[in-house]
């Protein structure tokens, strides 16, 4: 197994290449390009995309893009070139529509804009969130039926949504917005991709059924998250939610609040980025443990060590090193973001490929985590890869974040959040998979999500107590 193009960490020389002599990638159907591989079997079809070279040309309906297929050039993309590139035609559609926050925003607005929320996702701040965490996780996770089949990426998004809304808001939230934003915040997260890849904006208006769900669902995510915003008091900022850090921050220059419109965008960009991805990501690590019945053994040990009751706090986290690997395992095989983008707005060269202002540039995250020659049997979830020294690339090419400007500034909430619902389930329920069989992975949204799947829980000897019921 060889692949050597050459690229090297920081790599900028080489003779430039016209971009007609980039590879192409196989399967081009005349009109939609190469739209049809990448939606039937995205991951196969990005990972081949390796084989053919480090920059390989795709087409989306008629739009030429090029696809980084090497970590270091990613890493140099998404770091060393940030100031030269923009977010990307995805998020141009996206603006319009989700407002012009954090995840979307780009330039010296964004810079402004991450050094305003930064300290709401300071360590100091996530761990006045763990309580908000435990309880959810305790509650949500108690209550799941045991015996029957559960369809876990359900039940993970509606508790990761719970947790980000009580952190968010606290006891601002009444029941009807909650209930209004569960039902749009998903429908956003699909439609917002699926949108982003139609032809011609034309389609955004037919009066077709799925159009009017998503024009519905982000016109209501915005009118509750407007309502909770006008309600709150600017004053306080003493209930330590975020949403009383968003309205107590301050620009360092000009000493003025954010607008409430940008608050606005600023929750719903939350909203998007912060649930799914982690949701996904624990829906991989439940089915990979429901897969591999010794390794729940192990980690059940290793929680019930920590906290009999499975409710484990800030100063438990280093202890739960077993859990953590596996988490960062199942970032590394189901990497949630699979599939990123930037567009250049200054001239940009990738192994001898130059590339123009206003070249489309796309990455998986996800393809590259699977690389055979960084990751030796890619496709074994093998959480003892993280114990093995130097079985594993440099950390720095281990991007399940991203890197750069835009790196995920949730990090710490996710891990935080990740490990304390790990260890609710862990405690709790012994899981199994409801059928067998390998499950399928769908990327009919922002993340690669597992089609299902459905477990089934049984309960572990040593029952834990249920939670008051909030
Ligand atoms: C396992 C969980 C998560 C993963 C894998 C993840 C992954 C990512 C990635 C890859 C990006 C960069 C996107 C890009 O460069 O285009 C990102 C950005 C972002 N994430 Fe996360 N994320 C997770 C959880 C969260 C959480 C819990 C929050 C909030 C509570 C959050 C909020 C954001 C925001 C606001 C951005 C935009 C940052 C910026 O551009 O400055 N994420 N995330």
């Amino acid at each position: 197994m060889t692949r050597d193009h050459g690229v090297a960490d920081g790599e900028a020389a080489g003779g430039e290449t016209a971009s007609g002599e980039v590879p192409c990638a196989a399967g081009r159907l005349p009109g939609i390009g190469h739209l049809i591989p990448l939606m039937t079997r995205p991951m196969p079809f990005l990972q081949s995309l390796a084989d053919l070279g480090p920059v390989v040309r795709i087409q989306l309906w008629r739009r030429p893009v090029h696809v980084l297929t090497a970590p270091e050039l990613v890493h140099r993309l998404l770091v060393q070139d940030a100031a030269k590139t923009e977010k990307g035609f995805v998020f141009d559609k996206a603006r319009g529509l989700l407002g012009n926050g954090l995840f979307i925003s780009e330039g010296a607005f964004h810079l402004r804009q991450r050094r305003l929320l930064q300290p709401a996702f300071h360590r100091d701040s996530i761990r006045t969130y763990t309580a908000v965490m435990a309880r959810q996780a305790a509650r949500a996770v108690s209550r799941w039926e045991p015996e029957s089949p559960l369809t876990i990426s359900e039940r993970m998004h509606e508790l990761t949504l719970d947790v980000l809304l009580e952190a968010l808001f606290a006891t601002r939230l009444g029941a009807g917005h909650k209930a209004r934003i569960h039902q749009a915040v998903p429908v956003v997260l699909t439609g917002f991709i699926q949108r982003a890849l139609y032809p011609s904006p034309l389609l955004e208006k037919l009066p077709v059924p799925a159009n009017r769900r998503f024009d519905a669902a982000v016109e209501d995510l915005r009118a509750v998250v407007d309502d909770i915003v006008a309600q709150a008091d600017r004053r306080d900022g003493s209930d330590s939610t975020l949403l009383s850090l968003l309205l107590a921050a301050r620009d360092e220059q000009t000493g003025r609040p954010m607008a409430p419109l940008q608050v606005r965008d600023e929750v719903v960009s939350l909203l998007l980025a912060g649930t799914e991805t982690a949701a996904t990501a624990l829906s991989w690590l439940c089915y990979e443990l429901a897969c591999d019945p010794d390794l729940q053994d192990e980690l059940g040990e290793e929680v019930r060590a920590v906290a009999s009751d499975g409710t484990v706090g800030w100063s438990d986290l280093p202890r739960l090193e077993r859990t953590g690997h596996a988490l960062s395992e199942t970032l590394r095989l189901h990497t949630p973001n699979w599939i990123l983008m930037r567009r250049a707005v200054a001239p940009l060269q990738y192994a001898g490929t130059r590339l123009a202002p206003g070249s489309e540039i796309l990455f998986s995250l996800t393809a590259l985590h699977r690389d055979p020659l960084r990751y030796p049997d890619p496709h074994r979830f093998d959480p003892g890869r993280w114990r093995r020294r130097g079985d594993h690339a440099s950390r720095k090419l281990f991007m399940p974040f991203a890197a750069g400007p835009h790196k995920c500034v949730g990090e710490t909430f996710a891990w935080t959040e990740m490990l304390i619902i790990a260890a609710a389930v862990l405690a709790r329920w012994r899981i199994g998979l409801a059928t067998p069989g390998r499950v399928h992975e769908t990327a009919t949204s922002a993340t690669l999500r597992p089609r299902g799947p459905q477990l089934r829980i049984h309960r572990r000897a040593g029952r834990v107590p249920a939670p008051e019921r909030t």
